[in-house]
């Protein structure tokens, strides 16, 4: 069936208390995670990655990811969360191989992404992109029809021209929009029309991961709760397992099974997104959610916690915890020791000397 044009029903075992201060993504929740305990379809590890000669860089390197592990399992949502210039969009670019890593490695289902010859092609079919951006992501002189076989040619997926035209319908049928208007092109259709072509392109070769980066900042409130809960139904429907990045923790919250938040290029927690916004382990995740609409009822209530300065320069990050040049519970253990991610028991990691564990 494909998934309706409109905000879906509340998934089952939803919580109901959830987002209550989101306008987006206020209906649908996360399909249940089908991969727990498999192997990991996508993994990271060690993952590193400057760049020299940008604004920031003043003759030194731009520190943009800078020891990053994680794990994606089948028909799971990892969502992504951190400020401005953190690293998202560059570790999104290094989970499709769009960009190698300095250090560290990718693996799909257990192969390395980075070989001599490049990207494996099969590889690449199996991880798709969904940008930003649906205005610039799409080629403006091309008809819907010829960006969402671009993929299909590519991998050559379909046998002759009247397949690919059916194909590109069905896909078309699948995010909601009519195949009647595949002849046209994508200034004609809306923002969130726009990015449901985007997602069509990337459902064409069938991928078992689509890492989306701020899929729906672009989009109008109303709208992104709409794509938002189209990725929700794609998911439940198609099993693909999503990275999910976005700057509003209310979407990501509703969206995630887990949640990593960056700081300065490293994750500073991750884990299951009950636990991380229920009962945050790390301090800059506390002072995050503190600032954002309180996604869980027993946060209300607390202060907002100010954090002091802006983030340091990734040219030069602070030594020790990155996080200490702005933490209050900051002592001379953080500003020389960096802490590492470590589970207080189950799945909730937190990288902090002195991170608050659920008893
Ligand atoms: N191609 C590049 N050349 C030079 N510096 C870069 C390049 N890409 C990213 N950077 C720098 O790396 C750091 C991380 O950037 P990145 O775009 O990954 O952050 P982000 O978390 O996605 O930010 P935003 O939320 O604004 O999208 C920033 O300091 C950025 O200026
Ligand atoms: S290690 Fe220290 S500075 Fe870093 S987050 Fe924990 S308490 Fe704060
Ligand atoms: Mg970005």
């Amino acid at each position: 069936m494909a998934p309706s044009p409109e905000p879906a029903a509340p998934a089952p075992g939803s919580s109901p208390g959830s987002s209550p201060g989101s306008t987006a993504a206020s209906t649908a929740g996360p399909a249940p995670g089908q991969g727990a305990g498999s192997e990991p379809v996508l993994r990271a590890t060690g993952l590193h990655k400057s760049y020299r000669g940008g604004m920031l860089s003043r003759g030194g390197a731009v520190r943009a990811v800078a020891g990053v592990d994680l794990e994606l399992r089948a028909g799971e949502t990892l969502g992504i969360v951190g400020e401005s210039g953190c690293g998202k969009s560059t570790l999104a670019r290094m989970l499709v191989g769009l960009e190698r890593p300095d250090e560290g490695e990718v693996t799909f289902r257990g192969r390395p992404f980075f070989t001599r010859g490049g990207v494996p092609r099969d590889i690449r079919r199996r991880v798709q992109m969904v940008f930003q951006d649906p205005l610039t992501s799409l080629n403006p002189r091309m008809t819907v029809h010829d960006i969402v076989a671009e993929p299909l040619r590519v991998h050559r997926l379909s046998p002759n021209a009247r397949a690919m035209r059916e194909r590109v319908g069905e896909l078309l049928t699948l995010v909601g929009l009519s195949p009647d208007r595949m002849s046209r092109f994508p200034h004609e259709f809306s923002g969130g029309q726009r990015q449901r072509i985007g997602i069509a392109r990337a459902l064409a070769t069938e991928p078992d991961v689509i890492v989306c980066d701020e899929p729906v900042s672009a989009l109008d409130m109303s709208v992104q709760a709409q794509v938002v809960n189209l990725f929700a139904e794609l998911q439940r429907t198609l099993g693909v397992a999503l990275v999910f990045i976005a700057h509003d923790l209310a979407v990501v919250r509703h969206v995630s099974h887990r949640v990593g938040v960056m700081y300065l290029g490293r994750l500073a927690e991750v884990g299951p997104a009950a636990e991380v916004y229920g009962a945050p382990a790390h301090p800059y995740t506390m002072a995050l959610l503190s600032a954002a609409p309180v996604p869980k009822p027993q946060l209300r209530g607390r202060s907002r916690i100010m954090l002091a300065g802006d983030p340091p320069s990734p040219v030069a990050p602070p030594p020790g915890c990155r996080f200490h040049t702005r933490c209050w519970k900051a002592t001379e253990r953080c500003a020389e020791t960096e802490p590492v991610l470590e589970s207080g028991g189950g799945a909730h990691y937190a990288a902090c000397h002195y991170a608050e564990r659920a008893s």
